[in-house]
């Protein structure tokens, strides 16, 4: 009886971590940060798509391997906006989605865009 007690326990336990990472990881999620001086079109991407594609740390690199937190820190709450350099959230973001996508590309896989503005920066109407 304990023990089928604890069987439920842990098959809610489960059920309810895994409904927990199904919510918390949106379907798509608009990247739309504050620039000192913003020029480009906010980016959306389908986090479903990319969760799927590769592990959640090759972007929240500062997650262990196989680690699946339902909330995660803002890239912005390390790389700064106002900082244009190497460390700096614009370059953060383009060195990991573009690197990704031109390594892909070069491996003759499929991919998002690589160097097109417009394939991130939806131009403006
Ligand atoms: C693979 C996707 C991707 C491509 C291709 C891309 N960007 Fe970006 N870019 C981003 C992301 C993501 C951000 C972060 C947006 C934010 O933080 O709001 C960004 C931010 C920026 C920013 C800083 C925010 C702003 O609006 O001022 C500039 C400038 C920028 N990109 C210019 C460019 C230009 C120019 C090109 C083409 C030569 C380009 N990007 C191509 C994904 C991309
Ligand atoms: C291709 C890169 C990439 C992969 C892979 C990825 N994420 Fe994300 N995820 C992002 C970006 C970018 C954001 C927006 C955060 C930001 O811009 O500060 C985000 C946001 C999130 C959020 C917050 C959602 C919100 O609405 O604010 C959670 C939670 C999250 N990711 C979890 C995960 C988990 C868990 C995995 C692995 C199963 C994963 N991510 C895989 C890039 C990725
Ligand atoms: C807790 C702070 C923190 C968060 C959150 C964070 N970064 Fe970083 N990131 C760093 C630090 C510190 C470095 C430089 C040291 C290093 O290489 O790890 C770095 C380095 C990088 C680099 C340079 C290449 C590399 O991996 O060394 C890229 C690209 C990058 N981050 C992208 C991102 C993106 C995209 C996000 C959000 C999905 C993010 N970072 C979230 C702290 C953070
Ligand atoms: C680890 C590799 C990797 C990283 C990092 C990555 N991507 Fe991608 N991206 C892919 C792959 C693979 C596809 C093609 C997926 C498919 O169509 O099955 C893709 C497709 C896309 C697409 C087209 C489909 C969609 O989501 O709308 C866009 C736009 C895109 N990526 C934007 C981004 C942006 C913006 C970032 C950075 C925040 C990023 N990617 C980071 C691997 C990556």
């Amino acid at each position: 009886m304990k023990r089928w007690i604890n069987s439920i326990v842990l098959i809610a336990f489960a059920t309810a971590t895994i409904i927990g990472i199904a919510l918390a990881q949106p379907e798509k999620i608009t990247i739309n940060n504050k620039y000192p001086n913003k020029v480009q079109t906010p980016v959306v991407l389908s986090h479903k798509v990319h969760a799927a594609a590769a592990a959640c740390n090759e972007c929240h690199h500062t997650l262990k391997k196989g680690e699946q937190p339902a909330t995660v820190q803002k890239c912005a709450e390390c790389h700064k906006a106002a900082d244009s350099g190497e460390k700096g959230l614009k370059k953060a973001y383009h060195s990991n989605c573009q690197d990704c996508h031109k390594k892909l590309a070069a491996e003759g896989k499929k991919t998002g865009p690589t160097v097109k503005c417009s394939g991130c920066h939806p131009s403006k109407k």
